[in-house]
């Protein structure tokens, strides 16, 4: 989380700072702020809540005369962990000689017993609650003797620990800025006679295609003419250049009042070329860059799918998907969990991490914890060069293109696609499925956008029923099999944008003990898109019928025996059992789409979240 962004050259810092750290505003914005070195100090100003904020502060000084520019700045978009959202612990922090200013993500863990040595030994006094300001304080007292701010720097690294990216910049050392990364993420950006500095490429898209990956543990200096990059060890280090393949429209909201919209109907596209990046000239699925032969397959004795948030859910279709085609017993596990409870992985264990950032600690530290014993790491992931993706051996992109709204939609899809893609060439290969079922079941899927585009052509009865709705405070999600899965997905996506308390459970366990929540007028979102469950699901909705719930119904074109137990049925497009979840979860996530419009919620950036979730 916190979004960190530097500017070196020619022209004002200022604006490229405040242009780049709107586009990370999904990374926190709970505070923003700005420090330049200027006229041979640094001078900082920031402000709690959103980045409009800061540029309100900034626009009504330069109305009253009081310059803010200069040529070397850095910035930053804060979620807050220690200490409050408040204009005194909104980064940028400055030493108490008010000579060097930081901007940091992630958390210091060593930031108590620092503060402790630094206001014992020299007095220091901080102003902020957050362990961010160690950063700067360690930084000034060692820049007293230092040659160089990438001295001081240094030796302020080998005193901290934690996860962070931070950036300095100092009066003491101006046209330079210096920035360390370990466990979160940080580009450079490479210009003409400018450069930059990120935590996220949405930031530069405007001003670089052209940008260094800066790896773990290492220091980047970066001025108008130069990027330096060292190891951990202050050894110089040669990095390939990566080249962008985004453009900057790719991460605007292009008409659509909201990312969220937008990113929910660009999901025809995105799982349409996330199929195609993986079939070859014949329609067979190829997975380039993947090694996962025969062999290596038939050595697999078990799969763990890790992942956070709307990724867990992707992982249950995995697992239903795997289990099925390939045969290969799948666990699913939250990554926080996963971590911490000394899971059975050996070599024989395939771990796959389901990442729409790549950037999720907890999901990265799962990966590391499952490779440290033997496991063979197979990541699905969005974003190209995360650290997921260059942690892992084999990496199986989603296509989605950015996903900019906390809420993940288009991520999510074309991470069921990847399940599909990958559940379906393991049973061919492993020859668990025939030929005609591979063929039929690969047909079907690529029918899934084309299919997807038409549900979307008319959503006004969802946009409807959110009318009527949207009053409510507690909502159900159940289904069964897949639909379950579905209805875990459908309850986060309408929790974490309308804040309406949503609960999601499999169907047949509601009468142990949830049905009991049961009462007349309660809302109830039923999936009933199984056809082998079909009639299962018919008495589990009449069951909660009985007790008076309101039933809104998501069920496949033509099974209407269900309406007689509905108050309303949202139908989606026929398919196949298996694919039903690529089409099923679109109308949830406009449903919680347009329950939040309709409750005036902050769609793109709901309160508390944040994008990329960088801390434990
Ligand atoms: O980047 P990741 O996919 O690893 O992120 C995991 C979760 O933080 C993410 O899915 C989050 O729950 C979304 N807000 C869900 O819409």
């Amino acid at each position: 989380m916190c979004g960190i962004v530097g500017y070196v050259g020619k022209r004002n810092a200022k604006d490229v700072i405040l242009d780049g750290l709107k586009r990370l505003e999904y990374r926190g914005y709970d505070s923003a702020g700005i420090a330049l070195v200027r006229n041979g100090s640094v001078e900082i100003r920031q402000k709690v809540g959103e980045i409009r904020n800061l540029e309100e502060l900034l626009d009504n000084e330069s109305r009253r005369g009081i310059s803010f520019e200069s040529y070397t700045g850095i910035g930053h978009t804060r979620w807050a962990t220690h200490g409050a959202p408040s204009d005194i612990n909104a980064h940028p922090h400055a030493d108490q000689s008010g000579t060097v200013a930081i901007v940091h993500n992630g958390i210091i863990e060593n930031f108590v017993e620092l503060k402790e040595r630094l206001t014992r030994q020299y007095h220091v006094h901080f102003r902020s609650e957050t362990d961010s300001e160690v950063i700067a304080q360690l930084i000034g007292i060692y820049m007293r003797d230092a040659e160089s701010l990438e001295d001081a720097v240094y030796a302020a690294t080998q005193d901290m620990t934690g996860a962070y990216a931070f950036a300095v910049i100092s009066s003491k050392d101006p046209n330079k800025i210096v920035a360390v990364r370990k466990d979160a993420p940080l580009i450079a950006g490479i210009g003409k006679g400018e450069n930059f500095i990120a935590s996220d490429i949405p930031a530069l898209l405007k001003y670089c295609k052209e940008i260094y990956l800066i790896e773990n543990g290492e220091m980047v200096v970066v001025t108008a003419d130069r990027i330096d990059i060292f190891d951990e060890n202050r050894n110089p280090v040669r990095r390939e250049v990566f080249h962008v393949t985004w453009d900057v429209d790719a991460a605007e909201k292009e008409g659509y009042p909201h990312f969220m919209l937008k990113e929910i109907y660009e999901q025809p596209k995105a799982i349409e070329e996330t199929i195609a990046r993986r079939l070859d000239e014949a329609g067979n699925i190829r997975l380039d860059g993947i090694s996962l032969t025969k062999e290596d397959l038939a050595n697999i004795s078990r799969i763990y799918i890790v992942a956070c948030g709307a990724a867990y859910p992707a992982g249950l279709v995995g697992k239903f998907i795997i289990e099925k085609l390939a045969k290969i017993p799948v666990e699913v596990d939250v990554a926080s969990e996963f971590r911490y409870r000394d899971p059975l992985v050996d070599e024989r264990t395939l771990f796959i991490a389901i990442s729409q950032s790549g950037e999720t600690l907890d999901t990265l530290a799962a990966l590391r914890a499952a490779k440290a014993k033997g496991a063979r790491v197979l990541s699905v992931v969005n974003v190209v060069g995360s650290s997921v993706a260059r942690e892992s051996d084999d990496v199986f992109y989603t296509w989605a293109g950015p996903e900019i709204a906390v809420a993940s939609t288009k991520a999510y899809t074309t991470q069921l696609t990847c399940m599909y893609l990958l559940a379906l060439h393991m049973g061919r290969t492993l020859g668990t499925i025939s030929e005609t079922d591979y063929h039929a079941l690969l047909a079907a899927l690529r029918e899934i956008p084309g299919k997807l585009a038409d549900y979307l052509r008319d959503v006004r009865e969802v946009e409807a029923l959110a009318k009527i709705l949207y009053t409510r405070d507690q909502v159900f999600f159940i289904g069964r099999g897949l639909d379950a899965a579905v209805a875990y997905e459908g309850s986060l996506k309408l929790k974490e944008i309308s804040y309406i308390n949503s609960f999601a459970i499999a169907a047949g366990e509601l009468k142990h003990g949830t049905i009991a929540l049961m009462e007349p007028g309660t809302l109830v979102l039923c999936l009933a898109t199984q056809d082998a469950l079909y009639e299962k699901m018919l008495s589990n909705i009449q069951e909660i019928k009985a007790r008076g719930a309101h039933v809104l119904t998501v069920a496949k074109a033509g099974n209407r025996a269900v309406e007689a137990q509905s108050n309303e049925v949202i139908y989606i497009p026929d398919c196949r059992d298996e694919l039903t979840p690529l089409l099923s979860v679109v109308p949830l996530q406009l449903f919680a789409y347009d329950v939040a419009k309709e409750r005036g919620c902050n769609i793109d950036k709901p309160k508390n979240l944040a994008k990329s979730v960088t801390v434990e």
